[in-house]
């Protein structure tokens, strides 16, 4: 089998990969291949393993030929991958979801802290030598203790924070299309996105990108929020009206934002570096060598079941081959 890696993942994926097909080729520069290297190093494989910062659409597909058989995404979101196109060709789309579900929603929960506590300002505040001793009104930030935590998105990563969050005494509200269980049992209140946005203390983002979810944070949803409120986004850049959010936290100094993903990843929209009340880090939510060792031996085992005629555990387009 003939499989290409779009960019090195940890060892033990790749390992896997030796084992059941020998030699396996990975890009061998440390950055995304551009979209020249990508449309060639793809040529002829059976399988490719792809990052989400490889987009994956039909002339990608077209380059590899009608031999490939999978497509592994290196990631739970897909949003990357053009899955019509693939099911169109009868290539199988596979995902690494349940692996990060921890340490997505811990990341969020840094960025809550981080904002509601202002650690960023106060590491730069300390970095900068303007520490003259402790005084009453010193960056005084908010309680998460008691504090509304809107959760967008009652999925996996979702649910898991606002069990964590629970344990402050949070009162929880979500918004999504489905009933959760588990957060109704908890006593978690399942409202509209209006009502999320009006009430929550902290919003924290957990839906999929697709054409419902681009920019489903606005201006109009930004002015809904309390002039105090926090807006967090572990999911996917584009979710959030990035150029409406700089505005909002301009005209708000009391509104916070916690960033891991960014509209136009991996450039920031013009003004958001110069926000003092946004944190904002370079799309960590995985990022734990737990999380990232397990995403490469899920997305390695996805590959060897398509390539060795299994339906992989997480197929995405099931019903293309039903
Ligand atoms: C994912 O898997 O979709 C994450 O964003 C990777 O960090």
């Amino acid at each position: 089998m003939n499989i290409y890696v779009t960019r090195r993942i940890p060892a033990e994926g790749l390992e896997m990969l030796k084992q059941a097909f020998g030699d396996i080729e990975v890009n061998p520069h440390d950055r995304v291949l551009t979209r020249v290297e990508l449309l060639e190093a793809v040529k002829g494989r059976d399988g490719v393993l792809s990052l989400l910062t490889d987009n994956m659409d039909a002339e990608v597909m077209d380059a590899i030929g009608p031999q490939c058989k999978v497509i592994s995404n290196y990631a739970v979101g897909y949003n990357n991958i053009d899955v019509e196109a693939a099911s169109d060709r009868s290539i199988m789309v596979t995902n690494t979801p349940g692996v990060l579900t921890d340490a997505t929603a811990d990341c969020a929960i840094a960025l809550l802290f981080a904002t509601a506590r202002r650690i960023a300002e106060s590491d730069a505040y300390m970095r900068a030598e303007k520490f003259e001793g402790w005084a009453p009104m010193l960056l005084l930030g908010k309680e998460v203790t008691g504090a509304t935590l809107g959760i967008l998105g009652a999925g996996r990563i979702g649910e898991n924070m606002a069990k964590k969050m629970a344990s402050f005494d949070m009162k929880i509200l979500y918004a999504d299309l489905y009933e959760n269980e588990m957060l109704n049992e908890m006593g978690a209140q399942k409202v509209d996105l209006e009502t999320l946005c009006r009430e929550s203390d902290y919003l924290s983002i957990h839906v999929n990108l697709c054409d419902e979810t681009h920019h489903l944070i606005g201006e109009p949803e930004l002015k809904l929020m309390k002039p105090t409120a926090t807006i967090l986004n572990t999911a996917r850049g584009p979710v959030i009206d990035e150029t409406a959010l700089v505005a909002h936290l301009k005209e708000n100094p009391d509104f916070y934002a916690g960033l891991d993903v960014f509209e136009d990843e991996p450039t920031m929209k013009p003004g958001l570096k110069d926000c003092h009340n946004a944190v904002i880090i370079p799309h960590l939510g995985s990022a734990t060598i737990e999380a990232r060792t397990k995403m490469s031996t899920m997305a390695a085992q996805n590959m060897i079941d398509a390539l060795t005629n299994k339906t992989p555990q997480f197929l995405v387009n099931k019903d293309a081959f039903a």
